[in-house]
């Protein structure tokens, strides 16, 4: 075993994964350019207080799962950003302090840091696809945030999803809903395990999104809600699923989901995947108008926004073979010396393919002819160009293609062309 291994729930992606995420990107690209996102980069650690004032101080990642340091001896507390939502926002208001600017949509595809348990699908370091619109979080805004996150799962063709909705109304409705929850959950209480025994003082909602069992089945019974929710607030949320039927995004209402970050407010979501195993969430979200102003915010600025774990978006693509296609490419050209002292003469040629822009590659190890033959096809060249000194002295090379073994015989300035024109084919 080598001396070092990556830190415990953190991962190294080489070149045969890599190409994965590529592709994966280049959907996350073209989707959102569609609905009109443009990228955000923020910087991967913040003041600690973002995080405990935006996610919430009683949550579990704020609670135990942030990897949190002092600069310096005198300095401010920073964290490894553990979700992008609050540091966007906090972005945002720096950037515009006065706020009155016109809605802007965001997207990103960032690392994040959660010291939470590593298991398949669960990380140390992780990254997030997510898409925030800031300005405006109506009905329209809440769907136009679920279609492209929809779209690109099925861009990526993915099924057997299960797009899960709630409303959790706004702070009166909640707080209204907190005391009636705790009443009907204090006969139970003696019933209710460690975690959620904690909860129902600091987060009673908390415990309606229990893995345990036998809290399930105590919560099964438990007023909803949805049923605390005020006409206007309800109206707005039937608008969503309005929309949501009209553009045929399958839903389901589920009562029991509150999410685990305190920032949202009338809608949220997750999105499910069957191929996911125990960490079924594939990404989720939802409005937080009160977010800003829990910032420091002058003006409230409504927002609704989603988060998506590319890791888990990777698994759930794999079991359902949506990678089969994706071959990785080799370079178009592979220059083989044949004879060493030619070294000089390679090195120019391949320059002045790359130039011209055909990926080429040369032997850089003085290996032998065979050798740089096995090592073309290792890599998946598409053809080999042989120098040798007959070709140095005439300025014509032999182009032989890989694939079919045909050869021609081309003067240099031609090759880039016809190469150009193959990886067309
Ligand atoms: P979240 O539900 O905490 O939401 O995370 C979103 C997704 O990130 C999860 O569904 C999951 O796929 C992935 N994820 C979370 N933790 C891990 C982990 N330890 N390892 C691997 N994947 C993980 C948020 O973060 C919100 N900021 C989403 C949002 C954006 N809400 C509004 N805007």
């Amino acid at each position: 075993m080598a001396q070092f291994q990556a830190v415990k729930g953190a991962k190294d992606i080489f070149p045969e994964e890599i190409v994965r995420w590529h592709y994966i990107e280049e959907v996350i690209r073209s989707v959102t350019a569609l609905y009109g996102f443009s990228e955000v980069r923020t910087p991967v650690f913040e003041y600690t207080e973002l995080f405990q004032r935006g996610i919430g101080s009683t949550t579990d990642i704020v609670g135990k799962e942030m990897f949190t340091f002092l600069p310096d001896p005198n300095g401010r507390s920073i964290t490894l950003r553990p979700e992008m939502t609050a540091g966007v926002m906090r972005a945002f208001l720096q950037k515009n302090p006065g706020g009155g600017v016109p809605v802007h949509k965001l997207y990103y595809i960032s690392d994040l840091f959660r010291k939470e348990r590593p298991q398949a699908g669960r990380q140390r370091q992780f990254t997030q696809f997510g898409a925030e619109l800031l300005g405006v979080s109506s009905p329209a805004a809440v769907v136009e945030a679920i279609s492209l996150m929809m779209q690109v799962f099925g861009t990526l063709g993915l099924h057997g999803l299960k797009l899960r909705i709630n409303s959790l109304g706004d702070l009166e409705d909640r707080s209204r809903y907190r005391e009636e929850l705790r009443r009907y959950l204090e006969p139970y209480r003696d019933e209710l395990d460690e975690a959620s025994r904690e909860r129902f003082e600091k987060n009673p909602l908390r415990i309606l999104d229990s893995k345990n069992p036998a809290v399930q089945g105590i919560v099964a019974g438990a007023p909803k809600l949805l049923d605390c929710i005020k006409p206007e607030g309800r109206a707005e949320f039937d608008r969503v699923l309005g929309y949501l039927a009209d553009r045929d995004i399958a839903y389901e209402v589920d009562h029991l989901l509150v999410r685990g970050l305190d920032y949202y407010g009338h809608t949220a979501f997750e999105v499910v995947s069957s191929e996911l195993g125990a960490q079924d969430a594939l990404g989720g979200g939802g409005r937080y108008d009160a977010l800003s102003k829990e910032l420091g915010g002058s003006a409230e600025i409504p927002a609704v926004g989603f988060a998506v774990g590319m890791e888990r978006l990777i698994i759930a693509m794999e079991k359902q073979g949506l990678f089969a296609a994706l071959s990785p490419r080799g370079p178009q050209v592979f220059v083989v010396l044949q004879d060493a002292g030619l070294e000089e003469h390679a090195m120019r040629i391949a320059d002045r393919l790359r130039r011209a822009g055909v990926t080429t590659e040369t032997d850089l190890a003085g290996r032998s002819m065979k050798a740089q033959m096995r090592e073309a096809n290792r890599l998946l060249a598409g053809f080999a160009l042989f120098v040798g000194q007959d070709e140095v002295a005439s300025g014509n090379f032999t182009l032989k293609n890989l694939r079919t073994s045909e050869q021609v015989t081309l003067a240099l300035d031609a090759i880039p062309g016809v190469l150009l024109e193959s990886s067309k084919l």
